[in-house]
């Protein structure tokens, strides 16, 4: 087998005696003579917490590459800490997408394990590493510990959004919120609802990029170290069986992960990750997919935000094997995982152990419960809901919008006691897509007028071109495309102007006269509020990234490069 590492370190010439002589620093001697070289991208950061016991989980991988035969290498790579990065984490995913792309190229290595957990930093890796198509494999750094506030579980972010509303409603004092504060996070690991850390550490497990069995091991955890090490021991023998992401994540692989993410009743982020990671492989993947593979798989998982538990709970309950055993009809034999044994194979014979965790098939959550994708004259390109987390009243709805041109808007207005809104009015928000804001942060979810929710109410209608969190709630249709900021019709709703959904029609639609609507400029102030960054990455990002329907990034990053370096550094 000729390694790439190799063509640095093979040979006896000047050249390869730099690359080893600089290399050796207590390596032994034989590091150098075939054993493959195996590098640790790890997103371990202090500013990224939920990241932050990475180093830990890397020391069980170092081991299980030596022990394997091979060169275990610490490469820390940019990490995206998703509740301290600003103006939103979205922004940086693709930036860090293409520094891990570069350097997993530019270095002597022959395979990469890829340590993520927060947010953006296991879409970004899987992007990075589909781009260079190196043998690769998944550690998520999984979930937080279950953490409790006055007897009651509290799950990140979900309850955070929930306590507030909360106080902003009358009925519970800001004190005591703020009393909430010191036990929402328990232990180390990402967040403990079924958010975007959950959802897409699973989501690399169903596309077969995890050692099955190991996504959604809480971080505390001993088995998640167990898995890292054995993890390790297998990165090496990816090398030799050349098994690359682009073997392993198959349209195939794509299919079971739709099927996953409904099951699972996983975050509306999935939708821009995994389109943006399939654009990378070239695999033809559209946002039609979601709802034509997923709206017909029942929700089986009780977990916030869609329902009641947590990912402690989720893992307890048998986790995402047996919630899979119980779709297995509905997967895709055919994909394979890091093993290259199939993904049908790993789930035979896993069991549900807590039914109201992990519900069995024919007693689901939800009948029909995966992403949702609406078309119609608002959304030429595509917006989407999840049903799941949706009001269910309010999935057929006609009313008067009431338009903010930014969150700034939103937040300077949506308390204004002479703001018109009613319990039936559609809150609609833009300038916050992938150009427009820029990043697509995840301001979808907007709060409730006070008044409103002073007189009980709890969910209303909302639209934007930005993002929500995956650990929000309610009847929020999102990511639509083309966004305001691109030409997108959402520039030219106006205040008063009805909007009628119809999520089992798949429609979503303003009611304009034609020849009005034809006549509508964007709204001069929705104009003003556009971002014009004039340098550096913004600058970069804003000039060539794509809407959400194709998964929001650049246009000159889609697709790969492969690994092949040729030219010599000195
Ligand atoms: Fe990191 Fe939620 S903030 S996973």
């Amino acid at each position: 087998m000729s390694l790439r590492s190799s063509q640095w370190y093979g040979g006896d010439d000047r050249n390869s005696y730099i690359h080893r002589a600089w290399m050796r620093r207590g390596l032994p001697a034989d590091a150098f003579n075939g054993r493959p070289h195996i590098a640790i991208a790890n997103t371990a950061s202090d500013l990224t917490p939920c990241n932050a016991h990475l180093t830990e989980v890397a020391r069980s991988v170092s081991d299980g590459i030596y022990e394997a035969g091979g060169i275990p290498l610490n490469l820390p790579v940019v990490s995206l800490g998703e509740t301290q990065v600003r103006p939103t984490a979205m922004l940086w995913r693709n930036l860090a997408a293409m520094a891990t792309e570069e350097m997993l190229r530019a270095n002597p290595i022959d395979a990469v394990v890829l340590l993520g957990g927060c947010d953006k930093t296991i879409p970004s890796l899987l992007m990075a590493a589909s781009s260079v198509d190196l043998p690769a494999v998944v550690v998520p750094g999984g979930p937080m510990l279950t953490g409790t506030f006055r007897g009651q579980p509290l799950g990140c972010g979900t309850d955070v959004w929930r306590l507030s509303e909360e106080v902003r409603g009358g009925t519970m004092s800001n004190e005591d919120f703020i009393t909430s504060e010191s036990s929402m996070i328990r232990s180390r690991g990402h967040c403990n609802t079924m958010g975007t850390a959950s959802t897409m550490g699973l989501m690399a497990e169903a596309l077969g990029m995890v050692l099955p069995g190991i996504a959604g091991t809480p971080a505390p955890d001993s088995r998640l170290l167990e898995g890292a090490h054995a993890t390790g021991r297998l990165a090496v023998g990816l090398v030799e069986a050349d098994r690359r992401p682009s073997t392993v994540m198959t349209r195939a692989s794509f299919h079971n992960a739709i099927v996953a993410l409904a099951a699972i009743g996983g975050s509306t982020n999935a939708v821009v990750h995994l389109l943006a990671i399939a654009g990378r492989l070239g695999v033809d993947l559209s946002l039609d997919d979601f709802d034509r593979i997923g709206s017909d798989v029942p929700l089986l998982v009780n977990l916030q935000p869609a329902g009641t538990g947590l990912m402690e709970d989720f893992f307890r309950a048998g986790g995402l094997h047996a919630t899979l055993a119980q779709v297995r009809d509905l997967l895709d034999p055919t994909a394979i995982t890091v093993t290259g044994r199939p993904l049908v194979e790993a789930i035979t014979g896993a069991q549900v152990w807590d039914r109201e965790v992990i519900r069995l098939r024919n007693e689901p959550l939800i009948e029909g419960a995966g992403i949702a994708v609406l078309r119609g004259n608002l959304a030429p390109d595509g917006a989407i809901i999840k049903p799941a987390a949706a009001s269910a009243d309010l999935l057929q709805h006609r009313g008067h919008a009431v338009v903010f041109d930014s969150i700034e808007d939103f937040h300077a207005r949506i308390d204004d006691p002479d703001l018109e809104v009613d319990a039936s009015s559609v809150l609609v928000l833009r300038g916050c897509g992938p150009r427009g804001y820029p990043g697509m942060p995840e301001v979808a979810n907007m709060p409730l007028p006070a008044r409103l929710l002073e007189q009980g109410v709890r969910d209303m209608v909302r639209i934007c071109d930005g993002r929500m969190s995956g650990t929000a709630y309610g009847t929020v249709i999102l990511h639509v495309a083309p966004e305001a900021a691109a030409g997108g019709p959402l520039a030219l709703v106006r205040t008063g102007d009805v909007i009628v959904l119809d999520v089992p029609g798949r429609r979503l639609d303003v009611e304009v006269p034609a020849d009005e609507w034809a006549a509508r400029t964007p709204a001069p102030q929705m104009l003003a509020a556009i971002a014009h960054p004039t340098r550096g990455w913004e600058q970069l990002y804003v000039r060539h990234v794509q809407q959400a329907n194709t998964g929001a990034d650049l246009d000159f990053l889609v697709g790969s490069s492969g690994s092949e370096v040729s030219r010599e550094s000195h």
